[in-house]
């Protein structure tokens, strides 16, 4: 057995140096997020650091936080509560950045450490001088598997001459702050993100195949609103091998590749002599490959995803249902062409090239700012590798980052890509507590400090410091900011609902129309009803004048006059009368008109009346309505 191991790591040592080898330009691109030192002042500046492939990197967003360097356990291959260190920030203070040595255990175990110590994220420092490499996950060890999964936060890998500053600093005692940057991780050029993953149909490959599988499955729904929305492209790819000349005919080629060794896969239980062979697995990625071409053809791409899920589901290979059979019956079911998915597989066995895997294998090779796909699963997003767990609302996030700013679909500012921002000090934005409202809004790029949108309300300013509600409308949300005060029923408000209204007691009140506005007592402040048959009451926002005997209050003029209009005794009717007296005087003939005078006053009074009393009847303030005494 142990024979039989090494003669295979060998061949698929070979099958590895195959690919490689005869790309002498072939290149693993690392993906970098940038670094930026902020204080202190003297080490100021952008580094590089490279993202770690596992935890959850903020793609689009960007994070602070404060280094610090552990006195003990400087590997963090232990567990840091050993050692009495805890990493927890107060509230209110920066994050935690924990910088730990390479060396000694896997990157992951480190950063998981640190995590549990409540890290906000890791630095690595690196041990030589040497181009920064990518930070991976074991491939097949259980015990880091239970804990690669519940790594949350990001990790980035220095260079040692950087780390060496770091730790200088740190020692003179200085407060070290730094900026991971994530914004510029994923090209965002305009309003349509093109992504591919590169992917296996492999379902015992162990933790790495378990946690693809399991994405597929959650990021389906996802996957499909973008596509079908058309601010998506996405292409499925699957990487495959091919057996050097001189072994095409030896059992291992002939048991894992098809098409005389140009394509092959590694043996998925790594044992030649049962279970599935490589050529099993070459065989249902070029299905798959088919099922998405002809998906394609027919504008449903995203068909894809659900084929590829319910295989997953209906033909494992633990249950021996890994084949042809299953998989033609999982077609069936979605509605598409069985005929034309064999067709676009053609001949395993024809001694030719398959066009749909000759062209994996050139697209495997990097182009552009895209180096090789080495790394399997591996996500491309606009052209850029993606690094970090395949976790649905981290690969959201980075899709989402590649949206021209904007242009972001809605599915980008949802619940599950949300920062979160907004819960600590409501994000550093302007809000109103007392009416509960906020100009902070969480978004996948972060918190950003906008000026709200209330019930159909907008309010303008800066975001920050001030936000207030211009246009119509302004008096519906927390009554403008103006008074208003309701008492038996009668509701007063200082709020003016025109553009650009401000705050203004209502009449009957007095005061600054925002903090208060006091009720005017007309009988004493503002001489009303005041004639001699009058008698004055206040009332909240108003007064009432009543008179004595059968008389009539005449508000407008402030008077008293008798029912039937012949007699009036006030203050204008005094003037009236001296007037007539003095008339009568001066003309003496005027007494032959005397009655007629008296006639045209009874209708001039019906009129002023007839005026009035409907006015009174649909006055704004019940309280304005008068008395009227029989
Ligand atoms: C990882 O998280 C899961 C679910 O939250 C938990 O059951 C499991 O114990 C965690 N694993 C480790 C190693 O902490
Ligand atoms: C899928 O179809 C679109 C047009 O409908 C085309 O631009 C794209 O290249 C196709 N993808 C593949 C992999 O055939
Ligand atoms: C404020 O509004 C948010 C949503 O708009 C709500 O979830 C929250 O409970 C409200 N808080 C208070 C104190 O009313």
């Amino acid at each position: 057995m142990a024979l039989k191991r090494s003669s295979l790591n060998l061949f698929l040592g070979f099958l590895v140096i195959s690919l490689i080898a005869p790309r002498s330009i072939a290149r693993f691109v690392v993906e970098k997020n940038s670094l930026r030192v902020t204080s202190p002042d003297k080490i100021k500046g952008t580094y590089d650091s490279a993202i770690g492939n596992f935890g959850i990197p903020q793609y689009g967003g960007s994070m602070a936080g404060a280094v610090v360097y552990p006195k003990d356990n400087k590997k963090g291959c232990k567990e840091f509560d050993g050692f009495g260190i805890s990493f927890q920030s107060k509230p209110g203070a920066l994050p935690t950045f924990v910088l730990v040595d390479r060396g000694d255990c896997f990157f992951a175990l480190k950063v998981w450490n640190a995590q549990k110590a409540g890290a906000s994220a890791v630095l690595v420092a690196d041990d030589m001088e040497e181009p920064l490499i990518t930070m991976d996950t074991p491939a097949e060890d259980a015990s880091s598997a239970q804990y690669i999964e519940n790594i949350t936060i990001p990790s980035a890998l220095i260079e040692k001459s950087f780390s060496e500053t770091l730790k200088k600093a740190l020692s003179n005692g200085d407060m070290v702050n730094v900026n991971l940057d994530w914004r510029e991780a994923v090209p965002h050029p305009d309003d349509r993100v093109e992504y591919e993953l590169w992917t296996n149909s492999n379902d015992e490959c162990g933790v790495k195949c378990d946690m693809l599988m399991e994405f597929v499955k959650d990021f389906r729904g996802a996957a499909q609103i973008l596509e079908k929305g058309g601010y998506t492209q996405f292409t499925p790819h699957y990487i495959t091998w091919y057996c050097p000349q001189a072994f095409t005919l030896s059992r291992q080629c002939k048991s894992q590749c098809i098409n005389h060794g140009r394509y092959c896969a590694p043996d998925p239980e790594q044992d030649f002599s049962s279970g599935y062979d490589g050529k099993d697995v070459v065989l249902e990625n070029l299905r798959q490959l088919c099922v998405f071409k002809v998906a394609n053809e027919t504008k449903k791409p995203w068909v894809w995803w659900d084929y590829v899920t319910d295989f997953q589901i209906r033909c494992p290979m633990k249950e021996k249902k890994y084949n042809k059979e299953c998989a033609d019956a999982v077609i069936k079911s979605l509605g598409l062409d069985g005929k034309k998915i064999d067709k676009c597989m053609g001949d395993p066995k024809a001694n030719s090239d398959n066009p749909v895997l000759k062209e994996e294998q050139d697209a495997q090779v990097g182009k552009g700012t895209r180096g090789d796909v080495t790394i399997l699963p591996t996500l491309v997003v606009n052209n850029r590798q993606y690094r970090g767990k395949l976790e649905k609302g981290a690969v959201l996030k980075a899709l989402c980052s590649g949206f021209e700013e904007t242009t972001e679909p809605a599915v980008c500012l949802s619940g599950d890509v949300e920062t979160n921002e907004c819960l600590d000090n409501n994000g550093g934005c302007w809000q109103d507590k007392i009416a509960n409202i906020t100009a902070c809004r969480d978004t996948f790029r972060g918190r950003v400090c906008e000026c709200p949108l209330v019930d159909g309300v907008q309010f303008k300013g800066d975001g920050y410091k001030n936000c207030e509600v211009s246009g119509s409308g302004r008096c519906k949300i927390n009554n403008g900011g103006c008074w208003h005060e309701s008492q038996d029923g009668h509701t007063f408000s200082a709020c003016l609902d025109v553009d650009g209204g401000k705050c203004q007691c209502p009449p009957g009140f007095k005061g600054d129309g925002v903090k208060s506005c006091l009720d005017v007592d007309e009988c004493k402040e503002r001489k009303a009803c005041q004639c001699p048959a009058c008698s004055c009451k206040d009332t909240w926002g108003s007064y009432e004048c009543s008179c004595s005997g059968d008389l009539l209050y005449m508000r407008d003029h402030d008077t008293c006059i008798s029912k039937s209009g012949t007699e009036v005794k006030s203050a204008w009717t005094v003037v009236w009368v001296i007037f007539i007296g003095l008339a009568m005087a001066a003309g003496g003939g005027y007494l032959v008109y005397k009655h007629k005078l008296r006639s045209y006053m009874d209708s001039e009074i019906r009129a002023i009346m007839a005026q009035y009393m409907p006015l009174d009847s649909q006055a704004e303030v019940p309280n304005h309505v008068h008395e009227e005494r029989a």
